[in-house]
């Protein structure tokens, strides 16, 4: 199967910014700029903050937006003595779509291992969603020639024990931590050759379904690189932070 097949698909990460109001605004400007023929190139994602959930959902249902939404996290349990955590059912049951699981700042901040992100990654996966699963490298460990080793390792653990039809729904978004937030985006080619190498994995542990994962690449993604980057064989989308925010510049992103 060939790049054509995998319909590209742009996630903005919202991270800790816009409350409900501006999510409420900021996702109905996005509707606005975008047209039928966008959505059908390009699969579109809003991931807002937990509590905005709700107001983006009702707003993104009741327009009948073609916008798609995910939560930026979630707890593995489905039910409990959990406080301040939120389940993937409870999720699903407000139409969330995609969950955001191992990225790099709930790893480095949260302390979120490889266990934890494969725990997630199955409870995502269990309640009907999709997870949006990330990997990537510290500039200490790029320098090293670690980037390899580094990604293999966390998607061979995240997806350890998952059926082949089951990783084949998976996303999967390469954000070297070095690029994130930076203004620094990693170059096309070593962008493309990493997710080459997370696909070759994903194709060890998963045959042919490493043909139907779309891998996304993160990092300082902004309108002035997205076509570069959408040009390279192996990327098929982004997760976006910083440009995600104003519906403009992630309109442009979208319309690549
Ligand atoms: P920036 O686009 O702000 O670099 O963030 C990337 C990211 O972490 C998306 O998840």
């Amino acid at each position: 199967m060939v790049k054509q097949v995998r319909k590209p698909l742009m996630a903005g990460n919202w991270k800790m910014h816009h409350n409900h109001f501006e999510a409420i605004q900021v996702v109905q400007k996005l509707a606005y700029r975008l047209e039928a023929d966008d959505y059908d190139r390009c699969d579109v994602v809003v991931c807002p903050t937990l509590i905005c959930l709700r107001s983006v959902q009702t707003v993104i249902e009741s327009d009948r937006m073609t916008i798609g939404l995910g939560a930026q996290n979630c707890y593995f349990e489905e039910k409990g003595a959990f406080t301040g955590e939120v389940s993937a059912p409870m999720l699903a049951k407000m139409n969330v779509q995609y969950v955001i699981v191992g990225h790099s700042e709930r790893r480095e901040i949260f302390g979120e291992t490889d266990e934890v992100v494969a725990k997630k990654t199955r409870a995502v996966l269990g309640a009907g969603m999709t997870p949006i699963v990330c990997c990537g490298e510290t500039l200490e460990e790029r320098e090293a020639d670690q980037t390899t080793e580094k990604v293999s390792g966390q998607i061979k653990a995240a997806f350890h024990g998952i059926k082949a039809d089951d990783i084949a729904q998976c996303i999967v978004a390469y954000e070297p931590i070095w690029a994130i937030g930076t203004g620094r985006t990693a170059t096309s080619q070593e962008a493309n050759d990493t997710i080459g190498v997370i696909r070759s994995v994903i194709r060890q542990m998963a045959g042919g379904a490493a043909d139907q994962v779309r891998i996304l690449y993160g990092g300082s993604v902004k309108p002035s690189n997205v076509s570069e980057l959408m040009g390279m064989p192996e990327i098929d989308g982004a997760l976006v932070g910083g440009a995600s925010l104003d519906p403009d510049d992630f309109a442009k992103i979208i319309k690549f």
